[in-house]
């Protein structure tokens, strides 16, 4: 087992990786406080995982509640279920809610578990890629509204997460790569040499050698787990985890929640802030196409959404909370694994480069 620690003071909590921890009752037990309990999963993940982790927690009060599945559903109107369920079932403030689930089920019961009775603990026990590299990690808890992604939520850290690298094996395949595009955009953001690794090692990710998914969740953490120490609540640094993001979170409000899975909006997203970047002259030519051809690779998606028009685009992307002033910021690349937040480009400009990318 790995254990990495993310160094908030009095609030750091560690981060647990490897094969079976499910197995292990005491790395979820110990960080538990008072005797309820509230698992949160959904659907698809319950009878897959809940078993396994009420095993762990018989001598604790514990209920469980069932959302329903998909992103559309990351909503107030299903965040209220975790509340009825805490309310009729007397959940006092001594109360630890598990989220056990995708980045879905993660932000959904940390955000409920930021505002149950002005705060509660939570446990984050992440089961796609995609969770176990970035959402379970870092605090960032909410829900989406109709207008904007992600736009009602709260920074609140959990006690410890809990990475079963086994959960990965009933994932599958495009759920995987939409894992895949936040690691690659560690190695984007600033860690040119895990990008390197990726380019030599995507294919061993993709058959998921376990070796291989665990050195990657380990350094994504690790990147995420340095940025969140020095930046929480997105003062400044922090705010660069959003690479390919302000594209990404446009491209699934616009077509609709569910209809791209997060990270391949993102990756999407990390194509068009890599040709912009190179627009603007900053990222050479060979280094936009070694970017395209790794998300090639990891089978993400890179091709523009058609239901969207670069106006609406346009539009969606000035919902984003990196908007300062009405000015939209990016993250762009300086070069390759190395990005930066900046206003500093003309809005005519990014019209011209989405109008080009959309074939208008
Ligand atoms: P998800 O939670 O929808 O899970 C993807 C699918 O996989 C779902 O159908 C889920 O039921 C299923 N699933 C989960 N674990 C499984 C397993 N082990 N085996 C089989 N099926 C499994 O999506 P996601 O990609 O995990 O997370 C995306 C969400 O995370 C988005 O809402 C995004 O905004 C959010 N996010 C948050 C942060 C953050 O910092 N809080 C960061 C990145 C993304
Ligand atoms: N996923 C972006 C962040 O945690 O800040």
């Amino acid at each position: 087992m790995n254990t990495l620690q993310v160094e908030l003071g009095t609030r750091s909590y560690p981060i647990y990786i490897g094969q079976n921890l499910l197995r292990q009752p005491d790395l979820i037990t110990s960080h538990i406080h008072g005797k309820q309990v509230l698992i949160v999963s959904n659907e698809t993940i319950a009878p897959l995982y809940l078993n396994k982790v009420l095993t762990s927690l018989e001598n604790f009060e514990t209920k469980s509640v069932i959302l329903p599945d998909g992103e559309q559903y990351k909503n107030l109107i299903v965040l209220n279920q975790i509340f009825d369920t805490l309310l009729r079932q007397h959940f006092n403030r001594q109360t630890t809610l598990i989220a056990l689930g995708g980045g879905v089920v993660g932000d959904m019961t940390g955000f409920a578990a930021a505002c149950y009775q002005r705060g509660v603990n939570f446990i984050q026990i992440p089961t796609t890629l995609l969770a176990q590299v970035d959402s379970s990690v870092g605090g960032k808890t909410g829900v989406n509204h109709s207008l904007g992604k992600n736009m009602i939520g709260a920074f609140y850290q959990p006690q410890s997460v809990l990475i079963d690298t086994e959960t990965l094996k009933t994932l599958d395949n495009r759920q995987l790569s939409a894992g895949l595009a936040e690691v690659i955009k560690y190695g984007l953001i600033n860690d040119k040499e895990f990008f390197e690794w990726l380019e030599a090692n995507i294919t061993a990710l993709l058959k998921q050698d376990s070796q291989a998914l665990s050195f990657a969740i380990a350094r994504s953490c690790q990147n995420k787990a340095d940025i969140v120490a020095e930046d929480e609540k997105e003062s400044g640094k922090r705010a660069l985890l959003n690479l390919g993001h302000t594209f990404g979170h446009a491209i699934e409000t616009g077509a609709g929640y569910g209809e791209y899975l997060h990270g391949e909006a993102v990756a999407i997203g990390m194509r068009l802030a890599a040709e912009f970047s190179a627009q603007l002259g900053w990222l050479d030519a060979t280094s936009v196409s070694r970017i395209l051809n790794l998300l090639e690779k990891a089978a993400l998606p890179t091709e523009i959404p058609k239901e969207l028009t670069s106006s609406q685009m346009l539009d969606l992307m000035q919902v984003d909370k990196k908007v300062i002033d009405g000015k939209i910021r990016l993250v762009l690349m300086e070069s390759l694994g190395k990005s930066v937040v900046t206003d500093q480009f003309n809005l005519r400009d990014l019209e011209d480069f989405l109008k080009v990318s959309f074939l208008e």
